[in-house]
């Protein structure tokens, strides 16, 4: 049940760019992991994670080869074998979280050159049916 998915976007994701996660979490879900991949030193700009043995949502950034402080969604509403839509994209300060179209968390940018973001990654506990990568206009 492990699932991974990942696209690559040479030219940047941030800002203006969209993902939105379609999908449904497994019955045995324990969490699944959405990461915004930098093209350099395995950083992550953006590591957004729900945990359902927590009923918990953390999110961090892995820099110089460790985590930083962990910000957490107020809410959570996912729940196991039921759908969700996922959507993050960003503007120039922050990356923007909606899940089922209500937002949930926003995540100030820690990476400085958001051009260097590059990669999307998708892991762990979850059923993809459709990822989308959509130019938005944040301006
Ligand atoms: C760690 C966990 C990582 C990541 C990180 C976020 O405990 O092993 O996968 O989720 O927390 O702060």
């Amino acid at each position: 049940m492990a699932s991974r998915f990942e696209a690559s976007c040479p030219d940047g994701l941030c800002p203006g760019w969209s993902v939105i996660l379609k999908g449904e979490t497994p019955a045995e879900a324990s969490k699944f992991e959405i990461n915004f991949l930098c093209d350099r030193d395995d950083r992550i700009a953006f590591h957004f994670n729900p945990r359902f043995t927590e009923s918990d949502i953390i999110c961090n950034s892995y820099m110089a080869n460790h985590w930083g402080q962990e910000e957490r969604c107020n809410s959570f509403p996912l729940g196991i074998e039921e759908p969700f839509q996922i959507e993050i994209y960003s503007d120039n300060d922050n990356f923007h979280v909606y899940i089922d179209e209500t937002k949930v968390m926003q995540y100030k940018h820690r990476v400085e050159d958001l051009k260097t973001i590059t990669k999307l990654q998708v892991v762990n506990d979850v059923n993809i049916s459709s990822l989308e990568i959509t130019k938005k206009n944040v301006y």
